[in-house]
């Protein structure tokens, strides 16, 4: 049931604090200073020791395969490859033994998805998955696994499956780079104990609806949208472009922020709207310019700020303000504003939000 909620894709985004904190639940504890992923531990020391992990995914859970790549390598020093479950398969990939192949998605039914795990079981590598329907196809093929415990996904654009598939990964990575001593002890304390904190902050973004409502009246009827963001934001670019895309039938694209002087940057006039992800602590001036060279060419800019960001705000257009975090936790709370963001597009713009058109829930087709 929607609970009061007029669709159900609000009704799971407003779950979130709630459900990222189901995923983490039992899984670490900041007191104590432990992060345990249970589904590794039977496979941990090949885990643990694994050459490569591949993420095999589609969509918005290859999304998270994305973020996840930058994650692993920054905190356990695991290079990781994040492949579309669809290409992956068709190119006679190298992969063997030395390799954990770990397959993200929601329905744990994508066709592709499993066809890619088909392969990589028979060529040796371990398979883990990431899934939150209990009993799917892809969780019963896996050799081992995690639960993500987002609880059932109606609407057919994912948001909540995708904030709680971050969550697993990240405790995945903080796990691993824990034991490998990857990261100092006093790091790995400092990390666990702002994550617990993820929730409460999840809570307060989500209290700035009717700012991100108001936004939306602004730029509703644009034809084209960019988002920008840089490192771990820019896989939100490309998630937040994908949802606007899906719900409302705006033509979107995301983009590495400094990517816009290379091409995309000839799209930019008065009538362009230009979401940019800017709650990065690194590269807090590289973001600045960015912002910068799209005001100058008249783009209308909506910029997702740290509290307090003084800079951007003097120039950007809009402005939507999250609580600081730790930049590998930002993803988390800067995904949320965008799944608003398109949401209220296309409720204003008169569309299907919860069954948009020509798409499925699962996609049980190759
Ligand atoms: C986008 C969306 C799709 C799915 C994709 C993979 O909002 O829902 O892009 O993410 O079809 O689905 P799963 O995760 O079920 O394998």
């Amino acid at each position: 049931e929607k609970s009061g909620y007029d669709h159900f894709m609000l009704k799971e985004i407003f779950q979130q604090d709630e459900s990222i904190y189901e995923a983490m639940r039992g899984r670490i504890n900041a007191a104590e200073g432990w992060v345990t992923v249970g589904g590794m531990q039977d496979h941990y020391n090949r885990i643990a020791n694994a050459e490569r992990f591949i993420i095999v995914a589609c969509g918005t859970s290859w999304h998270a395969g994305m973020i996840a790549e930058y994650i692993f390598e920054e905190l356990a020093r695991i290079p990781v490859e994040v492949e579309y479950a669809s290409e992956f398969r068709y190119r006679n990939p190298i992969i063997g033994p030395k390799d954990v192949v770990i397959a993200l998605s929601q329905s744990g039914e994508t066709a592709d998805t499993l066809s890619a795990l088909e392969l990589a079981k028979e060529k040796g590598a371990l398979i883990y998955g990431i899934v939150n329907n209990v009993g799917s196809s892809i969780a019963r093929f896996t050799d081992c696994g995690s639960y993500i415990h987002a609880g059932p996904e109606i609407g057919v654009a994912s948001t909540k499956a995708f904030t709680s598939q971050l969550v697993v990964l990240t405790l995945m990575a903080l796990d691993l780079a824990h034991k490998r001593g990857t990261i100092t002890k006093s790091h790995f304390q400092k990390l666990i104990s702002e994550f617990e904190l993820i929730p409460q902050k999840v809570k307060s973004v989500l209290s700035q609806a009717e700012n991100i409502k108001s936004i939306a009246s602004e730029i509703k009827s644009a034809s084209n949208a960019l988002y920008l963001g840089r490192g771990y934001n820019f896989p939100i670019a490309l998630e937040g472009a994908l949802k606007l895309k899906e719900i409302s039938y705006i033509h979107a694209e995301g983009y590495p922020a400094a990517e816009m002087k290379h091409g995309p940057i000839a799209l930019i006039d008065m009538y362009m709207p230009v979401i940019v992800i800017a709650t990065n602590k690194n590269a807090y001036e590289k973001i600045f310019s960015n912002v910068q060279e799209v005001k100058a060419r008249k783009g209308i800019v909506i910029a997702i700020v740290s509290e307090g960001d003084t800079e951007i705000k003097k120039i950007a257009d809009f402005t939507i303000e999250i609580p600081h975090t730790e930049d590998v936790f930002s993803p988390l709370l800067s995904s949320i504003p965008l799944q608003l963001l398109a949401y209220y597009i296309a409720v204003m713009r008169g569309c299907n939000v919860d069954q948009p058109r020509n798409l499925a829930k699962s996609v049980t087709v190759e």
